[in-house]
């Protein structure tokens, strides 16, 4: 399996760091906007849809699911993949987006495929640029028009192999999962539900994207397939092959541009995009899932925050206050909507394999140390046997008390049993020391390392499942993000982490189990050389 050998020579160690060009080289830097020349453009609505819908209904649904009309699809596709700010130091200015990107290089791009058309959207502008007119639907080809639309996502790896070598492609797939769930939160908004269309290989999505047709890229760089979805009002019927067949026979407009002048080529990325390409899996009935209002996770802080204020907002954290402590109800609330339900993790199709290992730094009521956080607690036997045999497992009650014991909290039926302290230690140094020595793994509340069932998963399925453990890893940051800002707190993803290190501290060996992310969280201290505006001019009075 290629993937396990990709995922060993893209390790970093104490000692050396996975290959990459090992500087920058500016000439070459990647435009972070593709561009379709010549595809006719169509300025998107810009109007605020659900203002005032609250931050729960991004994990329960909104009330009433929105009509699908330009101004909804507009304004989904704003809170998702839009621009969230301008941030600017001396003669440098660069955009963020709502979805956080490794680097902030940004290889995901994203597509809607509606009211017959194949759309790109262009955050610079917020506008879609249309490359197809499908072929008008025959017979019993269905057509989803007023019911809804499908979204896709592609990563161009240059962007990331630019900066990061050969561990850029774990990047793009973090990125990948982190905007299916800027796109599911979107979604979710707007009373729309989002379901996986894994029947759909990535041969058939390169021909929906118009991703392989050789004439529109010439010299630019390609865009490889990722993921598609159909988003809707209500359960739809979906056969995604017709869609691809009428796109091959649709209409098409626009050429890719040109983003770095020269490139330097990372055959092991081309490999490892090739060896995990999905072959896609049998069809099966389709009904896409419309979370119902109320069937949420235990409510966390209660945030005065709309949703869309919380999406618009979110950013990464350059540094904490290395003093700040979060409430271990916040804390617990946090971990529970990270296990599996609804939104965001109907937008996926198997069930949890990572879990967390947890450092505690700044938690009220906790002793700090390492604790293990279990999505599944059915891993707890298998997790205790891989685990050095001298940790503690004291479960940590979600309800109740403290020192209800052992018995009585695997026993209380309320209890979750799935969070657990493993060793009571100051682990500020440990966590920064295997997070690249970067100190915003020590000064926050917490940093975790997000563990994956890792060789028997892609044993089992195959190796396109390695991308999708990094897709799971990036839908739990992207909640984790969030529910920062929504504790009115700060986040970070962090890509750079010394792999086997971690493992030692855990006491894993061999791959059944593999850390593919870390994660840090914290009360921020602003970089105050950085000034900062609107993703958009027209939002400068309506935002700060
Ligand atoms: C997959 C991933 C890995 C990241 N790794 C790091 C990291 O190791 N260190 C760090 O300081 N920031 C890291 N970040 C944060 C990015 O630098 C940040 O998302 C990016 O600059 C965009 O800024 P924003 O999140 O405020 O929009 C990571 C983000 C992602 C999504």
């Amino acid at each position: 399996m290629f993937a396990l050998e990709y995922h060993e020579a893209t390790k970093h160690h104490f000692n050396r760091f996975a290959r990459s060009a090992g500087y920058l080289d500016w000439a070459t830097q990647p435009n972070p906007f593709r561009r379709y020349a010549g595809a006719p453009v169509t300025a998107l609505p810009r109007d605020a849809v659900a203002p005032s819908e609250p931050y729960d209904a991004l994990f329960a649904g909104a009330g009433d699911a929105a009509p699908i009309s330009e101004s909804t699809v507009a304004d989904f596709l704003r809170c998702s993949m839009g621009l969230s700010a301008w941030k600017q130091y001396q003669a440098s200015r660069w955009a963020l987006r709502v979805n956080p990107s490794s680097g902030n290089l940004h290889p995901t791009e994203a597509y809607v495929v509606w009211n017959s058309r194949v759309y790109h959207y262009a955050p610079s502008e917020h506008a879609i640029e249309e490359r197809c007119r499908l072929r008008p639907p025959a017979g019993t080809e269905g057509s989803l028009d007023g019911d809804g639309f499908l979204v896709a996502l592609t990563s161009i790896f240059w962007r990331e192999t630019w900066k990061y070598g050969e561990r850029a492609f774990r990047y793009c797939q973090h990125d990948v999962g982190h905007a299916i769930g800027a796109l599911r939160f979107a979604a979710a908004r707007l009373g729309w539900g989002m379901t996986l269309l894994s029947e759909c290989s990535d041969d058939a999505l390169a021909a929906l994207l118009g991703l392989d047709r050789e004439p529109d890229f010439l010299d630019a760089e390609r865009e490889a397939p990722e993921w598609v979805a159909v988003v809707a009002r209500r359960a739809v019927a979906l056969d995604v092959d017709s869609w691809v067949v009428r796109a091959r026979e649709g209409v098409w407009s626009g050429v890719a541009n040109r983003l770095s002048a020269s490139h330097r080529d990372w055959p092991i990325i081309d490999r490892v995009a090739g060896s995990t390409a999905d072959p896609g899996r049998a069809r099966r009935a389709r009904a896409a899932s419309v979370c119902a209002p109320g069937d949420g996770h235990d409510a966390g802080a209660a945030s005065e925050l709309t949703a869309r204020t919380i999406v618009l907002q979110r950013r990464s954290a350059v540094a904490f206050d290395a003093r700040s402590s979060l409430p271990f109800a916040v804390f617990r609330s946090m971990l529970a909507r990270l296990r599996p339900g609804p939104s965001p993790w109907d937008a996926i199709d198997w069930p949890p394999q990572v879990h967390l290992a947890i450092f505690v730094h700044r938690v009220d009521g906790l002793v700090p140390g390492l604790y293990a956080f279990l999505r599944d607690p059915g891993v707890l036997d298998e997790w205790r046997a891989a685990l050095r045999p001298d940790f503690l497992w004291e479960p940590i009650p979600g309800f109740g008390t403290r020192d209800s014991g052992l018995e009585n909290v695997l026993n209380d039926p309320n209890d979750p049993n799935d969070l657990f302290l493993l060793l009571p230690l100051d682990m500020k140094w440990h966590a920064a020391r295997v997070s690249c020595d970067q100190d915003i793994a020590g000064d926050g509340f917490f940093s975790l390392g997000m563990i994956a069932r890792f060789e028997p998963a892609l044993r089992e399925r195959g190796e396109w499942f390695y991308r999708r453990l990094f897709w799971e890893c990036g839908l739990i940051g992207q909640v984790l993000y969030l529910e920062a800002e929504a504790a009115g707190a700060r986040a970070t993803g962090i890509g750079c982490f010394y792999d086997d290190p971690v493992h030692e501290v855990l006491g894993l060996t061999g791959r059944d189990w593999q850390s593919l992310y870390h994660f840090s969280m914290g009360m921020p201290v602003e970089d105050g050389r950085l000034t900062t505006e609107p993703g958009y001019e027209w939002e400068v009075v309506s935002r700060k």
